[in-house]
């Protein structure tokens, strides 16, 4: 019998053609709905490997029924939507899909602090509303993105692929992480500074932290007071690394200016919640990686990283390195 592959959401056949030949597969029917989680468990009994995404929790109860699973294949480079340390306990290997989308993810991340900035998505609103009535002096003015600062909270791959940027720009480019880069100090000349420091002295604060539990909630009430008054926050990485209705209440209040978000704390948010209802909230569905290259490219390691587990081989890119232990 074939090892049995179960892919939690539709993908291109094309993604996943070179795993038909050894393997089983089989695939959730629909694209823009996640597997309801007893589909899941049920396929995570049969299953030798999944291929996630990470709007599923593949947590203990999976690992528990999954007893023949060798490996999950997250189709992101985030991997907190899985219980790695349970994975790790039955010898399933975890991968992602690091390098493959940092450029992409950069892209989107400066596009939505520039979209922020010079107010776009209001802009091309009120020209599809019919509502231009005349050039006018002030309308719409946003702020500016040159010359300005930017604080990087984060600086992993995605993190100095957002500051590379930022020279563009000539931005001066401060970070917070949690060891310093020299690379980043050295080639882009980025400069580390405490998260305080960060928070009060940059015009963009743009978050590229992982979610763990050292940086959940980290933006709080107190961290939106102490910014600038004309700061733009911009949340490519986590919605959970933010407490969204201190998020409001700062943008609200104007105690900053504008905030560009592609994640938030409950995915998908309904177009009902508050911070939505906020003009100065540019906000976007999750989509810091897809461009078409990109996420074909994510799909095809996900698929070569289940194959290279499956025939008992080192995957191209491993989250629990110590998995064979
Ligand atoms: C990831 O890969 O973790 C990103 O959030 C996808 O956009």
């Amino acid at each position: 019998m074939k090892p049995y592959i179960f892919i939690t959401r539709k993908l291109p056949d094309e993604a996943v053609e070179g795993l038909r030949g050894n393997y089983e597969v089989s695939m959730w029917v629909k694209e823009e709905m996640p597997v309801p989680r007893e589909r899941l468990l049920e396929e995570a009994t049969k299953a030798d490997a999944l291929l996630t995404m990470l709007s599923d929790r593949i947590d203990e109860e999976v690992f528990n029924v999954g007893k023949n699973l060798k490996v999950v294949a997250n189709l992101a480079v985030g991997f907190d939507n899985i219980d790695v340390p349970a994975a790790a306990r039955r010898g399933i290997a975890v991968c992602n899909t690091p390098d493959v989308l940092t450029d992409t993810t950069a892209d989107l991340t400066f596009a939505l602090l520039m979209a922020a900035a010079r107010r776009i998505v209001e802009a091309a609103d009120l020209i599809k509303e019919d509502k231009w009535k005349s050039w006018s002096p002030l309308l719409l003015a946003g702020q500016d993105i040159h010359h300005k600062t930017i604080g990087i909270v984060g600086m992993g791959k995605i993190g100095a692929a957002v500051a590379k940027r930022a020279t563009g720009f000539d931005m001066a480019i401060l970070y917070h992480n949690r060891s310093r880069n020299m690379e980043v100090e050295e080639a882009i000349g980025a400069q580390y500074v405490s998260f305080d420091e960060l928070i009060a002295e940059s015009d963009f604060v743009v978050c590229m932290t992982p979610l763990t539990e050292q940086t959940r909630g980290m933006f709080t009430r107190d961290v939106f007071r102490k910014m600038k008054k004309t700061a733009i926050f911009v949340n490519a990485a986590r919605g959970p690394v933010v407490d969204e209705e201190a998020l409001y209440d700062a943008l609200a209040e104007g105690e900053i200016a504008g905030a560009g978000l592609d994640v938030f704390d409950k995915e998908p948010i309904s177009a009902s919640h508050p911070l939505l209802k906020l003009k100065n909230v540019t906000a976007i569905p999750h989509i810091g990686s897809s461009s078409i290259e990109t996420r074909m490219t994510m799909m095809k390691l996900c698929a070569d990283n289940i194959s290279l587990v499956l025939s008992g081989k080192e995957p191209k890119t491993i989250v629990n390195k110590d998995w064979k232990n």
